[in-house]
């Protein structure tokens, strides 16, 4: 007998306490965490939400609503404000006698052509399951004004995710101009576009800037006090009274406030520690809970993202994971070029020239693996890029390791990086 309680010499003893019980109680209402869960108010964003609802009044006087185009980095509570204001737009409408109002919302998920989009939007519209194919666009776009026609006078079709549509943008250019060119008769019809890739918007055709942007709104990162209060609302109901010691919140508004001020990766990372908490029946979530979380999260991150990572971009990557093992970040282009070079020639891989190896590290800035920062140079004038890695260096090399086309490169940093002490 051990004496530790744990063999009581009772074969079915483990059975007593069913495993899925918690000994602890965290949550009162755990689904106020969730993705989906549509928050009532949105201080933060007064500002936005009333240059939405200018943009949008002119559909309550009975014309089209000014063409809007809403950016801003992930997580910045785009989607949810659009959704409130149309909301609020929705229920003003329906108890007016003479206001006739469609909207469709819809998220262009992929669609990355006009064509496409195009057919996605009949097939929102009708709601039905099936898009249109088989027929040239111009076919296609004469349909969709075939099925506006069919709705009320006043038309707002919202567009989410509008930027995987990329440079075939030529719906974006059409729609807003549908009554003025004479597809369409009756309806006055705007269109209200979101993305959170800015280059989406810089590479935007000058046509379809002029066509779409009667409004345009900048959502900025949220800063750490901002994420606080987004966090102090949820946590009043998502949380036991009492269980959050004082510095959780702070924390992951700090965590993410550094990172790129997105709600959705502090409301995750409280949501994580709370869940770890309970996990390891501890009573309160303390400072530790939100450190694991973070280390759990960001690894999560790194992962997906590095997944669809092209072979240039992973040896970009690993020029510059190998250039901080060697303590020499931030660094220019040229050094990370030398890098690379000799990277790709034990690799055997293909040799880009230096500006397109840029391009990687740039795109790889995008995607959140690499600081870039430009630096002047002086007296010429001229600036110079920077760059160093974002991501946590261990958690890069682990998961860099798990492709067997560059592990061999790979296993060397790690050595040098474990001498280093750096993993
Ligand atoms: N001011 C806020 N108050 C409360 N919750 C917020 C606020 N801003 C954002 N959120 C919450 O943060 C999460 C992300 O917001 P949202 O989906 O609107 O971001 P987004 O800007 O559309 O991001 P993406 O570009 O990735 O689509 C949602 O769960 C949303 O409810
Ligand atoms: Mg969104």
């Amino acid at each position: 007998m051990s004496g530790d309680g744990t063999d009581s010499g009772n074969p079915y003893e483990t059975l007593d306490g069913n495993p899925y019980g918690a000994s602890v109680e965290i949550f009162a209402d755990e689904s106020v965490l969730k993705e989906d869960w549509k928050p009532e108010k949105l201080p933060e964003r007064e500002g936005e939400l009333e240059e939405i609802r200018n943009a949008l009044a002119p559909a309550t006087r009975g014309v089209n609503a000014h063409n809007l185009f809403l950016y801003g980095k992930t997580g910045q509570g785009k989607t949810v404000a659009i959704d409130h204001e149309i909301n609020l737009l929705q229920e003003y409408a329906d108890d007016q006698d003479d206001l006739n109002l469609s909207v469709t919302k819809t998220s262009a998920n992929n669609q990355t052509t006009s064509y496409q989009l195009c057919a996605h939007l009949i097939k929102e519209i009708r709601g039905g399951t099936k898009k249109p194919s088989g027929i040239d666009q111009q076919s296609m776009f004469d349909l969709l004004y075939d099925e506006i026609s069919e709705l009320e006078d006043t038309v707002i079709i919202v567009i989410d995710e509008i930027d995987t549509i990329g440079s075939n943008d030529e719906l974006l250019y059409e729609l807003p101009r549908a009554r003025k060119n004479g597809h369409i008769e009756d309806q006055w019809v705007s269109v209200i576009g979101i993305s959170n890739n800015l280059q989406f918007r810089d590479n935007l055709s000058p046509k379809v800037k002029d066509s779409l942007y009667d409004s345009e709104i900048e959502f900025a990162p949220y800063d750490a006090t901002q994420l606080t209060s987004i966090l102090e609302r949820r946590a009043d109901r998502a949380f036991v009274e009492g269980v959050l010691e004082d510095d959780v919140i702070p924390l992951c508004s700090a965590f993410a406030a550094q990172d790129e001020g997105s709600a959705r990766q502090a409301i995750r990372l409280l949501y994580k520690s709370g869940e770890i908490a309970l996990n390891h029946d501890d009573e309160l979530v303390c400072e530790s809970h939100v450190r694991e979380a973070r280390d759990i999260l960001e690894r999560k991150r790194i992962e997906e993202g590095m997944r669809s990572l092209t072979t240039q971009d992973q040896f970009a990557l690993l020029s510059v994971v190998s250039l901080a093992i060697d303590e020499e970040t931030p660094a220019r282009t040229r050094q990370v070029y030398q890098k690379y070079k000799s990277i790709v020639d034990r690799l055997d891989g293909n040799q880009l020239v230096e500006r397109r190896v840029r391009d990687h590290l740039q795109s790889l800035g995008m995607q959140g693996f690499l600081l870039a920062t430009t630096r002047n140079t002086g007296i010429q004038g001229g600036s110079h890029y920077r760059f160093e890695l974002k991501t946590d260096l261990e958690a890069t090399l682990d998961i860099l390791a798990e492709d067997n086309r560059i592990d061999s490169v790979v296993e060397d940093l790690v050595s040098v990086a474990t001498a280093k002490n750096l993993v």
